[in-house]
């Protein structure tokens, strides 16, 4: 069993929501069966569009989709001097525009000596110390989880809830700095993305870089066609006004099973559009996150993305 602390964000102030760098996270690795029902889980009842659905999938710790191509890109080489800020990133800490706030801020240590100057160039050999913890590059990694029910996504908790850090093999990713992309409610499923590059996750996670969503809900009561339009229209939420970029019916013949997309990401923005209209979600599955997809992954599990999906995300961010 891997020691847990490996896999909690080593650095100081990296700004990714969910992100939690205070005490232990649950005892890690072990896998459990209790998100395998999936949307729609629950007996005779099959969410629209499941086929053979994630009943009795176990989590192995183990990627989906191990034959894909690999997309960890290689290591700083240090062949040329780079700007610290990029050496920081590269290590996982944190984004290149957090770095150079920990360098304002005068956290950052070269070779012993406070660094003031935003343009200093690290080179092989150099030291380099964010907030007095020596850090170095590591491959940066690309990882799409099927988020289970029942895990939070932080990278650990205080309470010991399971987060989604323990279903990854702390061996093989403990060390590596990866944290989720934005947040998830514990209760919500589907398309996560990990990863320890700050500067995507940054931009990602950024209002100004418009990343869609879509989710697949179950609601408590049926929503008639004029609420519909009001999930589209816009609902009043107590931090303003939030409106789906699109919302349909999953499926003709039910009334409680909706597609919405959006491109905000406020805090439960589905569940309290929903609240607002006198109804509840009793599920939530985001089943495509910036046009990456769920699809193939069981509940618990998750693929390396191929350098194209990495390549197109960054396209997507302006990177
Ligand atoms: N909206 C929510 O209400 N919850 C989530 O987890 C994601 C989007």
């Amino acid at each position: 069993m891997g020691n847990r602390k490996d896999n909690k964000r080593s650095g100081a102030g990296h700004s990714g929501k969910g992100s939690s760098n205070s005490g232990p996270t649950s005892s890690g690795g072990q896998r459990s069966d209790s998100g395998s029902r999936g949307p729609g889980g629950a007996a005779g009842k099959r969410r629209p569009g499941s086929g053979t659905g994630a009943a009795g999938a176990r989590y192995r710790g183990k990627p989906t989709g191990a034959n894909r191509r690999p997309t960890s890109t290689p290591v700083l080489t240090l062949d040329e001097p780079v700007r610290l800020n990029r050496y920081i990133a590269s290590s996982g800490t944190c984004s290149r525009r957090e770095a150079d706030d920990l360098i304002n801020q005068g956290l950052i240590k070269l070779n012993g000596e406070v660094v003031s100057e935003l343009g200093t160039k690290v080179s092989k050999g150099d030291r380099v110390m964010v907030n007095g913890k020596h850090i170095v590059p590591v491959d940066r990694e690309y990882l799409l989880m099927n988020k289970p029910t029942d895990t939070i996504t932080t990278t650990s908790d205080e309470k010991g809830r399971r987060s989604v850090m323990d279903l990854l093999d702390a061996q093989e990713y403990g060390t590596l700095g990866l944290f989720p992309v934005g947040r998830l409610d514990r209760h919500t499923t589907g398309a996560l993305l990990l990863t320890n590059d700050g500067d995507l996750a940054h931009r990602l996670m950024h209002p100004s870089y418009v990343v869609s969503k879509q989710y697949l809900i179950e609601t408590r009561d049926p929503v008639d066609e004029k609420q519909l339009t009001a999930l589209q229209t816009g609902v009043e939420l107590e931090d303003g006004i939030a409106k789906a970029d699109r919302v349909s019916y999953a499926d003709d013949a039910s009334p409680t099973w909706l597609v919405m997309s959006l491109h905000e990401g406020r805090n439960r923005q589905v569940r309290r559009m929903l609240e607002a209209l006198g109804n509840e979600v009793v599920k939530l599955d985001r089943v495509r996150y910036a046009g990456l997809t769920t699809e193939g992954i069981r509940k618990g599990r998750w693929r390396r993305l191929s350098r194209d999906e990495v390549a197109v995300l960054y396209r997507k961010v302006k990177l």
